[in-house]
């Protein structure tokens, strides 16, 4: 079995515990490599080794071009070795090799974006309303940055944080999901090949107790940007007030769908099964609140029923696969318990409701997608984040219902209209109270597009040019250049 090291400061230690814990393939319910359980002292020495190379070295005296350089070089690099490290994520969480595949086919595009967005973040020079001073700004890097990471995506929500943060000069310490450590650890190797000095990137992996708590609570972290379950971000959160350091919190969603008779409905079908199906629901843009007009309710769950019914389970690594695994087993369990929780609210499964038992599933954890109707919104199986591929459709009768039901959740990362009236269109991009809004289509992200939550589902942005701001400070730079200091008792 595979056995990974600590990256600290460009070392690959053993952990202080001198234990490893094991790591399983969720196809095969196998342990498949071992990880090191980290601890208080290991993000001790981790977090110091990434403030030495903040404050001093190497890293800490390139040209914010020279930046931009290797953050381009370590791009090049993820896409040399795509098929690897998406292999290993499959291996790991379960997704799909096609699905993962196109993801580290595109994860390089972060770190060109910024690597680019480097050397064009500018100050500004102020006109000072006063006489014989000139001021100016300075941006400079936050500090170092704690990069926690869920288990569902794992490079790509981790490629969204530290490309700015490195972009702006940073450095990072990375905590991945104790789930699905490998790919961090082997990312790590590809830092040092580009030529990274030691020290700026590090990763210790381990529980959230034992590496996560002492990470937030470190007095050297000065920033945490976070991307899990909103009830760990709050935990982290409290924390982060209590030692006033800089957050950013993507939190998941219970995303509504909203499907208007005037649609075209195959490819409305097409958007929300996408919206949670694919990626086995685990995702946090899942479409899980499928809003379907009264008018063409029946007919439109047929039609998903026609896609949903035929869709593959299996090996992810087969390109015959659509839905794999549940990544985790405690995932597999609450996705279970929501669907008992749904039916017991009165819900009713016109597709799935139970594990998959398929020949195909093998010991995998597998739940079969699975549609609930007679979801009416107050239940808690539309309320709350289920993580797995469980659909709840809701009715509504017209534009002032669907915003009012779509609205009426605790949470606000994505919205989806589907309609074929553009006025209706925007009125209902302009309502909706969530941080991206898709038109007549589903989950598309880019490194260019903001992402982020309104309401519950958390706090800053990612992606495009204001990312980077998440990873620098303004410091403003007076100087006298003419001005008498008379007396020393007032402000100037
Ligand atoms: P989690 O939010 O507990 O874990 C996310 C990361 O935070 C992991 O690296 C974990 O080790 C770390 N962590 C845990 N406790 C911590 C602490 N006290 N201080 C610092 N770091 C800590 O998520 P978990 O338990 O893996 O999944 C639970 C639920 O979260 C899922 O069922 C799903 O509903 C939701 N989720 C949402 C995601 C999203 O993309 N927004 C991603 C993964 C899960
Ligand atoms: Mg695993």
């Amino acid at each position: 079995m595979k056995r990974y090291q600590l990256r600290i400061d460009g070392q690959k230690p053993d952990p202080d515990s001198r234990t490893w814990f094991e790591t399983q393939n969720p196809y095969t319910a196998q342990a498949w490599a071992e990880v090191p359980k980290g601890n208080a002292k290991d993000v001790d020495l981790a977090v110091k080794a990434a403030h030495r190379a903040l404050t001093a070295g190497p890293w800490a005296e390139l040209t914010a071009t020279q930046r931009g350089a290797l953050l381009r070089r370590l791009g090049d690099l993820i896409a040399r070795d795509a098929t690897k490290l998406a292999t290993i994520e499959v291996r790991d969480n379960g997704k799909l090799f096609a699905e993962m595949q196109s993801q580290l086919n595109y994860i390089p595009q972060w770190f060109y974006y910024y690597g680019g967005l480097a050397d064009k973040v500018q100050g500004t020079t102020i006109p000072l309303d006063k006489k014989g001073y000139f001021a100016y700004t300075r941006n400079e890097p936050v500090g170092v940055v704690a990069a926690i990471t869920p288990w569902n995506s794992p490079l790509m929500l981790l490629s969204w944080k530290i490309a700015p943060a490195l972009a702006a000069g940073c450095t990072v310490v990375a905590k991945p999901s104790e789930f699905t450590s490998a790919s961090t650890l082997e990312l790590a190797d590809l830092f040092e090949e580009a030529g990274f000095p030691p020290g700026v990137f590090n990763v210790v992996t381990g529980f959230g107790p034992e590496v996560g708590t002492p990470l937030v609570e470190h007095p050297l972290v000065s920033k945490i940007s976070f991307t899990g379950s909103d009830a760990t971000g709050r935990r982290i959160n409290e924390a982060a007030g209590r030692h006033l350091k800089h957050t950013a919190m993507e939190l998941g969603g219970k995303s509504p769908n909203v499907v208007f008779e005037d649609a075209d409905l195959e490819q409305a079908a097409f958007g929300a099964i996408s919206g949670i199906f694919a990626a086995t629901g685990q995702t946090c843009i899942a479409g899980s609140r499928l809003l379907v007009q009264e008018s063409i309710h029946d007919a439109f769950v047929e039609r998903l029923l026609a896609v949903a019914r035929a869709a593959r389970m299996g090996d992810p690594m087969s390109p015959e696969t659509q839905v794999g695994p549940v990544t985790t087993p405690p995932q597999y369990q609450k996705v279970l318990e929501y669907i008992d929780i749904a039916r017991n609210e009165g819900a009713t499964a016109v597709l799935g409701g139970s594990k998959g038992s398929r020949p195909e599933c093998g010991d995998g954890w597998f739940v079969e997608p699975t549609i609930f109707t007679n979801v009416k919104n107050d239940m808690r199986i539309a309320q709350e984040e289920v993580f797995g591929p469980v659909l709840s459709v809701i009715r509504f009768k017209d534009e002032a219902d669907a915003l009012r039901i779509a609205n009426d959740v605790r949470f606000g990362l994505a919205a989806a209209v589907w309609t074929s009236d553009i006025g209706r269109a925007i009125r209902m991009s302009e309502q909706l109270r969530a941080g991206t809004v898709w038109i007549n289509t589903y989950r598309a992200v880019s490194f260019m597009a903001p992402f982020g939550g309104y309401k519950d589902s958390g706090l800053g942005r990612e992606n495009g040019i204001d990312a980077i701001r998440e990873y620098l400070q303004a410091k403003c730079v007076w100087i006298n250049s003419g001005a008498v200091t008379g007396n020393p008792f007032v402000m100037r």
